[in-house]
């Protein structure tokens, strides 16, 4: 099974302050340095994270495989078609939400022919897409249809999951979603709302063979990171030299 690593909320705190770090670039090369498979970055189209900035730099930087999830708009396969990340993931995508609410839903005659046209485009391009659908058999159908090479299946209600009877349920439905689409030729993915605590289920189905993880994982690099980060602030702090005497313009030391 292959980790993708989603890194769009190091962007998003980049943005809390309008200024250049945490730089993304810099956490899908640690995540690569820590055995990520490939990075996934979600470009929005209100760019409240991922800015067109950062995919540029990661199309160029990324050394295992760069998976670009966007909507099926003009705007965004025109990015895609221009940048040819790896792999692509179409998702659907309200302004409002805070995060991705569901998966396409392939039901619509409108959205069913914005993800076709959006697929045969970027497919031309030699990037490999992939559909964000709910774990439902009808929609891996139809998936099939569009002539897509993968279907994410959500896991959002899986995650959601508040009791043992619910959280059995959506495991055995996206059980029996992923093999229904293995068997028909498509490779299969999952991802959103996957944590330290409720993974193992997840990837221990074997017509699995990607998942996408973000928010948990960076969150969890904040906890672990935290110690360094701040030893690292308070040696800065404590090597500093006093400065008791004014006036005058204070010269710092040659490598301060
Ligand atoms: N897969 C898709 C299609 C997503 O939109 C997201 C969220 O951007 C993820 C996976 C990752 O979800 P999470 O951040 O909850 O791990």
């Amino acid at each position: 099974m292959r980790l993708y690593v989603n890194i769009d909320h190091v962007a998003t705190v980049r943005e809390a302050r309008g200024t250049d770090e945490p730089d993304p670039v810099h956490a899908a090369f640690s995540a690569e340095l820590g055995g990520a498979d490939g990075i996934t970055v979600h470009l929005r189209e209100d760019r409240r994270h991922i800015s067109d900035r950062d995919v540029r730099l990661l199309s160029e930087t990324v050394r295992t495989g760069l998976n670009l999830e966007l909507a099926a708009t003009d705007e965004m396969v025109l990015i895609a078609t221009e940048l040819r990340p790896m792999q692509a993931t179409l998702v659907p995508e309200r302004r409002e939400e805070l995060t991705t609410e569901g998966g396409l839903n392939l039901a619509s005659t409108e959205i069913r022919s914005s993800v076709e046209a959006a697929t045969t485009r970027m497919q031309a391009q030699g990037i490999r897409v992939s559909l964000f659908i709910d774990p439902v058999k009808d929609m891996v159908s139809v998936a099939k249809t569009l002539g897509a090479e993968a279907v994410e299946l959500h896991t959002g209600e899986y995650a959601n999951a508040s009791t043992s009877e619910a959280h059995a349920r959506e495991l055995e439905r996206l059980h029996r979603a992923a093999s229904d689409a293995l068997e028909m030729g498509l490779a299969v993915h999952a991802g959103h709302g996957l944590t330290y605590a409720n993974v193992t289920p997840i990837a221990a189905l074997a017509a699995i063979e990607e998942v996408n993880i973000g928010h948990s994982i960076v969150s969890r690099a904040l906890t672990v990171g935290m110690k360094s980060a701040v030893a690292e602030m308070r040696r800065l702090i404590l090597a500093a030299p006093s400065r008791v005497r004014e006036p005058g313009l204070w010269v710092p030391p040659i490598g301060y």
